[in-house]
């Protein structure tokens, strides 16, 4: 650690408790990947035996990686660029921290996007307006709003300003705050959403799609990387998210129960919103393999016609909102916090830049269908590339970045006493850390890329 770093860290910010630090992280993990991307990849790749895969790669890629993250942040106490700098400050993996900077504003830039047709419609669901103005049905109505020239621009800034705002006021008294009472509602409103979900007549189907796997399923190769990309982005791994905030944790702060508290929360989080979600569909006729838009089409028509449904639609829209505020609050702490470190930017200045490009970087997704509707990357709409390009290897390369430079680089004694992992499980973690993990990602990666 160099001086600098050191003197830093006595005026940097910290957590004001662990529940905070925790919930903080947990809001990070928990988003649209939880609801939104879980339910229809998922849908899309089998149900039941995408689950199992994708909790194999949970526990031996994810906690391993969001160990790795808070060790290398609380070691520097600084921002995800200077903390990479300070592991290794003559070589070239200095640099390497500016990955995942401009990686979180590139996530930011769609991320916001579709948190604002969230926002859009919570306030229709609330207001009751969405359930008037869908006469056409809810594909319709969807399509004709994210065709729109203005209106998604205009959520996406709604959801951005609220998230500068959150943002600017610090790390305990902004992000900590809002994650300590949201948190726990979040986690109210899906388990009340399941609860309700199990009792509607028919959703058994829902749960056998959900738990009960179709082995001859396993042979799909894109089961592989679909999971894999889901780990990466729902546990909100790869994007030095837990570096930074790892950055501001105290020495008194546990980092393995930390991370499997996270780990385990983000991936419970999923699975009950998937009994929210898979049971309805089911139960109401619904294509569980709708893709991108079962949140926001086969859901909605789905609440118009069950009993409780105007209710329970405002509490889903409101949880899809939420969720995805406290997690864009985390993506917009990593490059704010290193503006902040490297430039000297105060943080409010630096979050309203932050807030300013990721809107603009993301004007191309938010016309993606409509001024754009004619230009495909990859074969697909802009938004869809964009989030594909951005889970299935933006993040399992920076992934591998943070495990390389931890498991071969920073390592040794030191790393494994700051993460203060004792005896076998220090040994188990790295071996993990500099093979298991590494290999796993370029297997899975180059296999995605030449198979598709
Ligand atoms: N994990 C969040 C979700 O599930 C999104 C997110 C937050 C994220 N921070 C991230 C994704 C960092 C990738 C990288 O919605």
């Amino acid at each position: 650690m160099t001086d600098r770093a050191g003197g830093q860290r006595s005026e940097r910010e910290q957590w004001a408790s662990q529940t905070g630090f925790v919930l903080a992280t947990i809001g990070s993990a928990v988003g649209l990947g939880n609801i939104w991307r879980f339910a229809y990849v998922a849908g899309e790749n089998g149900g039941a035996v995408f689950l199992l895969v994708y909790l194999v790669f949970v526990a031996a890629i994810g906690v391993p990686l969001v160990i790795a993250e808070l060790t290398l942040g609380r070691r520097s106490g600084a921002d995800a660029v200077s903390a990479f700098e300070a592991g290794e400050p003559g070589s070239l993996w200095r640099f390497a921290g500016w990955l995942p900077v401009a990686g979180c504003v590139y996530i930011l830039s769609y991320y916001t996007v579709i948190a604002g047709w969230a926002v859009k419609y919570f306030l229709g669901a609330a207001t009751g307006a969405l359930w008037e103005e869908a006469e056409a049905g809810y594909g319709a109505f969807f399509e004709g709003f994210i065709a729109e020239p203005f209106e998604p621009i205009a959520w996406q800034a709604v959801m951005l300003v609220i998230a500068v705002a959150v943002v600017s006021a610090g790390v305990a008294k902004g992000i900590e705050r809002l994650n300590l009472w949201l948190m726990p509602l979040l986690a109210l409103i899906v388990v009340a959403l399941a609860a309700f979900a199990v009792t509607l007549p028919g959703s058994g189907a829902g749960l056998a799609f959900l738990f009960a796997p179709d082995v001859s399923q396993f042979g799909n190769p894109r089961l592989y990387v679909a999971a894999l990309g889901q780990a990466f982005f729902s546990i909100g791994v790869g994007m030095a998210i837990f570096i930074t905030y790892g950055g501001y944790m105290t020495r008194r702060q546990p980092i393995p129960a930390s991370a499997l508290i996270i780990v385990a929360g983000d991936t419970l989080f999923a699975i009950v919103a998937g009994i929210a979600i898979f049971p309805t569909v089911f139960a109401l006729g619904g294509d569980p393999a709708a893709g991108p838009r079962l949140a926001f089409i086969t859901l909605p028509q789905i609440f118009i016609e069950m009993p409780g449904g105007r209710l329970i639609g405002p509490a889903f829209f409101f949880l899809l909102s939420a969720a995805a505020l406290t997690s864009i609050v985390s993506l917009m702490e990593v490059p704010v916090a290193t503006l902040i470190g490297r430039l000297g930017l105060g943080r409010r200045p630096a979050t309203v830049l932050i807030g300013g490009v990721s809107l603009a970087v993301g004007v191309p997704s938010a016309l993606s269908y409509g001024v754009l509707a004619d230009v495909t990357l990859l074969g697909l709409p802009v938004l869809d590339a964009v989030d594909f390009l951005g889970s299935n290897v933006l993040l399992p390369v920076a992934g591998l970045l943070v495990a390389l430079a931890m498991g071969w680089r920073f390592a040794g004694r030191t790393v494994i006493a700051e993460a203060g992992l004792a005896g076998a499980l220090g040994h188990v973690w790295l071996w993990l850390i500099k093979i298991v993990v590494p290999a796993a990602i370029v297997l899975i990666v180059v296999r995605s890329l030449t198979a598709s």
